[in-house]
């Protein structure tokens, strides 16, 4: 099944919107493969972020994701990257629909409260970065015959 990279932000855990976000993700029917809070430091959080390297705003955003622990998850499901890249709306969140995440809970690009990855590749990368093999789990929920054939 196809897996997806998603954390939460500094802000998102500072303004106390995690279990609001998490279970917007349950809801849609995606299944949670693993999950951790944790600091970010400079060595992760520049690794995360290196296609951006050089640009003007790649430091700032360093800065930000480290300022304050961050919930790191892996989410599987049909076509789950693109679908949640959907649901989190535009980066910038002036941009992202109201029903969105963005739209809903953020008001300025540098504090758009979630990140998740932009393709299949992105993912398995940012899967590795965040989580070791073992610490992703397969396991059986409930009605999975409901969500799709
Ligand atoms: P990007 O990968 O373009 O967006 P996304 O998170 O939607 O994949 O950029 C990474 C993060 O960098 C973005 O979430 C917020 C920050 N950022 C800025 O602060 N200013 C900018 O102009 C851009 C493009 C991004
Ligand atoms: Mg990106």
């Amino acid at each position: 099944m196809e897996k997806t990279f998603l954390m939460l932000k500094p802000d998102a855990v500072q303004r106390g919107l995690i279990g609001e976000i998490i279970s917007r993700f349950e809801k849609k029917g995606f299944k949670l493969a693993a999950l951790k809070l944790l600091q970010v430091d400079r060595g992760l959080a520049e690794e995360h972020y290196k296609e951006h390297k050089g640009k003007g705003f790649f430091e700032p955003t360093v800065q930000y994701i480290m300022s304050s622990p961050v919930v790191a998850m892996v989410w599987e499901g049909k076509n789950v990257v693109a679908l949640a890249r959907e649901m989190m709306g535009a980066t910038n969140p002036a941009n992202a629909g109201p029903g969105s995440i963005r739209g809903s809970y953020a008001m300025d690009i540098s504090r758009n409260v979630i990140h998740g990855s932009d393709s299949v590749e992105s993912a398995e990368r940012e899967i590795s970065l965040y989580f070791r093999p073992e610490e992703i789990l397969t396991y059986q929920k409930p009605g999975e015959e409901w969500l799709s054939e």
